[in-house]
């Protein structure tokens, strides 16, 4: 099965970049310090699909899943939305700065795929 290699390098604070990885859509984000904050101080009881920060990410600063809105099939918009993350504009779906969804039909949170780190770079499968 095939794996994508990204440099972290390559990707500043603050940003996000979409990689192809078996013909979808990967979202990376390179999260600031305020963003983790955020991500980690929403009551988790209170979400549709629930899961804490700490359950998506493997290090709080990167962020990493599958660029497919849960409800079908849409790629999100980055920086967008009412929730500080992404914007799914087919219907409405607002998800947060981890990735969960927080309005609109989607009924699950972004899903995380497969992925591992080096010293220097994030490997997607
Ligand atoms: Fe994203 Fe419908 S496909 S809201």
């Amino acid at each position: 099965l095939a794996k994508v290699e990204v440099e972290l390098a390559s990707i500043p604070e603050g940003k996000n970049v979409t990689i192809k990885w078996r013909g979808k859509p990967v979202f990376i984000r390179h999260r600031t310090g305020d963003e983790i904050q955020e991500a980690e101080a929403v009551n988790v009881s209170e979400l549709r699909d629930p899961q804490t920060d700490a359950e998506r990410v493997k290090k709080p600063e990167w962020l990493v899943m599958l660029g497919v809105c849960t409800h079908l099939g849409c790629v999100p918009i980055g920086e967008a939305g009412d929730f500080g993350g992404w914007y799914c504009p087919c219907h409405g779906s607002h998800y947060d700065i981890s990735g969960r969804i927080r309005q609109g039909p989607a009924p699950l949170n972004l899903e995380v795929p497969e992925y591992s780190f080096t010293e220097d770079k994030l490997i997607v499968g």
